[in-house]
């Protein structure tokens, strides 16, 4: 007879196949620039092999390529320790600064040296961890002592190898810098507004919180980017930088020599001079930001010697560019009204150019920095365009103003619908409390109730919203309800195909679960969570509209000032009309209760589910560990209380909860607990 066990197994050869031949197209499409298949033809290999891994998830490996894509989540991230500290670099602004480093440096080392000098990045931190040739671990700086583990974001990134190749020693670290490429930005913020989200501030905000999202999906779509820039090991992989930047750039690493004028070789401070400046001049045509330039010394064998001081290694130092400035007139002060009614200060000047755009606008923040800056209409300000995309006003020219100016009077109603302002004690943003009758609140109101965490209404965008809102056919939520086809037809750019998507939409709506529906009443500091909670909790809406604020506050993790916005939010006519209208157009407003009565049982307990299960499918049997106060995380940490696990769970979450001492139960055991 022959052994069972010994025979070739025809799926795991082919999943491993297809394992490496998508990595290696990754490699040359992203890093290489040198595709050998077609988008289409990449596709399918994908295709193939993520059916493979479901229909056989014994095989599961946590480096596969489909974990690209994302689609783990991980509830609260597990900080760990770095093995090396990630220091910081300390700066210098001008070439005085440099010349005295390099005379500093070369004393020190008693001789002359050579210098790399590199971009430096404006992002996020990392360092990944790499063991026998697999992406183990991403950590963030963090304190530079201990930062979050974040692997299953960072595996998303497609210029970060899962598995790389070539010579390389057996356990390393490899720091770089993850960013946001310009034109990923700019689209990211783009379908924000549209969804009534606030933009990022800056590629730097966006990369460092698409990072820290919970769902690792939404972070393979944000299309970050990674530069490496320095490699740490236990044995000695190079004798000098820009070898150890071949190395990496051999393995499977994107290093600044993929592109052939981002790293120079310099010999003095002159060669040093000519990177910074050239860069200084070209850095707008870059696809991404950079604020300054880093020079590090070359020769591996002087780093020991030039040690390190309390925060930053001597044997390199960042160039920061200089922020672009421009000086031009204020003509005016204008004021935007947010969606929660919060009033922005704009400053309104002459046209000016600055970092190769035209600047008219500048963001003055809130009136106390009007005070601060002791800004009068008329006069010359210097606005500065640093990191972010809005600039600002940072300054006012003294000696140009003009002797008849008068101090400036910050406005005391609301510019949109003339109600008098409110400043809340111990804020610094003015408010315009008519959240009923303000339009741009009245219509950021219903922006986020379609938006795509509330009632994500398919054929519905911002755009749309503020057409049916200019044209008078809605003023508030419950009106999106009453819409036909014949109604919007006649906005400008609407087709018939679009108009009837757009009912559709509305109609698919209805039957987004309760909590999303809360959710997007825009009741304030009532979140995406809080509206779960209180959903889960309460049932309807009818319980919770009776609940007093004492009631709201028996709630777990519901404190006094959400508790008295909701009581609030339901004592107002106008509220209650709405969800009386919205109930009659067949929303949900109680909780579809097929998982049976919920408890408490599992409050403040974690669980990571694993495997494939009998009673429950995934979507079950999370949902069951929620309605019974428990939560859910994708990773086993410390922290978890319990590993579910289910039928053919990979080996290695197995071992990491043996290893941490965290119980392992079966579905049937999930269920007894509740009983
Ligand atoms: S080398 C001491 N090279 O700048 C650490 N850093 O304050 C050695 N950065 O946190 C860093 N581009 O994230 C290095 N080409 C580059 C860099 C770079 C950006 C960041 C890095 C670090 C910060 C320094």
């Amino acid at each position: 007879m022959t052994d069972l066990f010994s025979q070739p197994n025809p799926v795991k050869s082919r999943i491993e196949a297809l394992r490496s031949a998508l990595n290696r197209h990754n490699h040359l499409y992203y890093v290489e620039d040198k595709p050998e298949i077609s988008d289409r033809e990449f596709d399918l290999l994908l295709e193939e092999l993520q059916r493979l891994e479901e229909e056989n998830p014994q095989y599961e490996d946590e480096n596969s390529p489909t974990k690209r894509v994302g689609g783990s989540v991980t509830k609260g991230f597990l900080t760990v320790e770095h093995r090396f500290p990630m220091l910081s670099l300390s700066n210098s602004y001008s070439r005085e600064e440099i010349e005295s480093w390099v005379l500093r440096t070369e004393k020190l080392l008693g001789q002359a040296c050579t210098f790399v000098c590199e971009l430096k990045y404006d992002g996020a931190a990392i360092s990944l961890t790499y063991r026998n040739g697999e992406l183990e671990r991403a950590v963030t700086r963090g304190d530079g002592s201990k930062g979050d583990e974040i692997t299953n974001n960072v595996r998303t990134i497609r210029t970060i190898p899962l598995k790389i190749q070539g010579d390389f020693p057996e356990l390393f670290e490899i720091r770089g810098e993850i960013f946001m490429p310009k034109q990923s930005f700019l689209n990211l913020n783009q379908s924000r507004e549209k969804e009534g989200l606030e933009p990022f501030a800056n590629p730097r905000n966006a990369a460092s919180g698409s990072l820290k999202l919970q769902d690792s999906a939404e972070t393979a779509r944000r299309k970050l980017d990674c530069f490496t820039y320095s490699l740490v090991a236990d044995v000695p992989v190079a004798d000098t930088h820009f070898d150890a930047l071949n190395k990496a750039q051999a393995w499977g690493f994107q290093t600044p020599l993929r592109f052939d004028h981002f790293v120079r070789r310099a010999k003095n401070v002159d060669e040093v001079m000519a990177f910074i400046s050239h860069w200084d001049q070209n850095r707008g045509n870059l696809p991404f930001e950079i604020d300054g330039v880093v020079i590090k010394v070359d020769a591996h064998r002087y780093y020991d010697e030039l040690g390190n001081t309390a925060k930053s290694p001597r044997w390199a130092i960042a160039y920061k560019f200089p922020a672009e400035e421009a000086v031009t007139k204020l003509h005016d002060v204008t004021y935007q009204v947010g969606r929660t009614g919060a009033i922005t200060p704009v400053a309104e000047l002459e046209p000016v150019l600055l970092a190769g755009t035209t600047v008219k606008r500048a963001s003055l923040h809130n009136a106390d920095q009007i005070v601060r800056l002791d800004l009068r209409i008329g006069d010359w300000v210097r606005v500065e365009k640093g990191g972010d995309i809005i600039p600002k006003v940072t300054g006012v020219v003294m000696e140009k103003r003009s002797s008849n100016s008068v101090p400036f009077s910050y406005a005391t109603h609301c510019p949109e619908c003339n109600t008098l302002l409110v400043r809340p004690e111990g804020e610094a943003v003015h408010y315009c409390p008519a959240e009923l009758i303000c339009p741009p609140q009245r219509m950021g109101k219903v922006q986020h109730f379609i938006s795509r965490k509330a009632m994500d209404v398919d054929g519905l965008g911002s755009e749309t919203v503020k057409q049916l809102f200019s044209s008078g056919l809605i003023s508030n939520i419950a009106d999106l309800y009453d819409l036909k086809v014949s109604d919007v037809l006649p906005l400008e750019r609407m087709a018939q195909k679009s108009a009837e998507n757009l009912v559709n939409g509305l109609e698919g709506s209805k039957s987004q679960p309760f909590e999303r529906v809360l959710f997007g009443m825009g009741i304030r500091h009532v979140g995406e969570t809080v509206a779960k909670k209180l959903a889960r909790h309460f049932k309807s809406i009818d319980a919770i509209m009776e609940a007093d604020v004492e009631t709201l506050v028996g709630v777990d993790e519901i404190g006094e000032i959400i508790a008295e916005s909701v009581f609030a939010f339901f004592r107002v006519e106008e509220n209650r009309k709405l969800i009386s209208r919205l109930r009659a157009a067949g929303l949900q407003f109680e909780m579809d209760d097929l998982s049976g009565p919920s408890s408490d049982v599992f409050l403040g307990k974690t669980f990571v589910v694993s495997g494939v299960f009998t009673i429950f499918d995934r979507k079950s049997i999370k949902a069951f560990i929620e309605d019974h106060g428990g939560k859910v995380s994708g990773s086993i940490s410390a922290k978890t209380s319990f590993l579910v696990a289910g039928d053919n769970m990979g080996p290695a979450k197995r071992e990491k909860a043996e290893k941490l001492g965290v119980p392992i139960i079966s579905e049937e055991d999930l269920q007894t607990m509740v009983k």
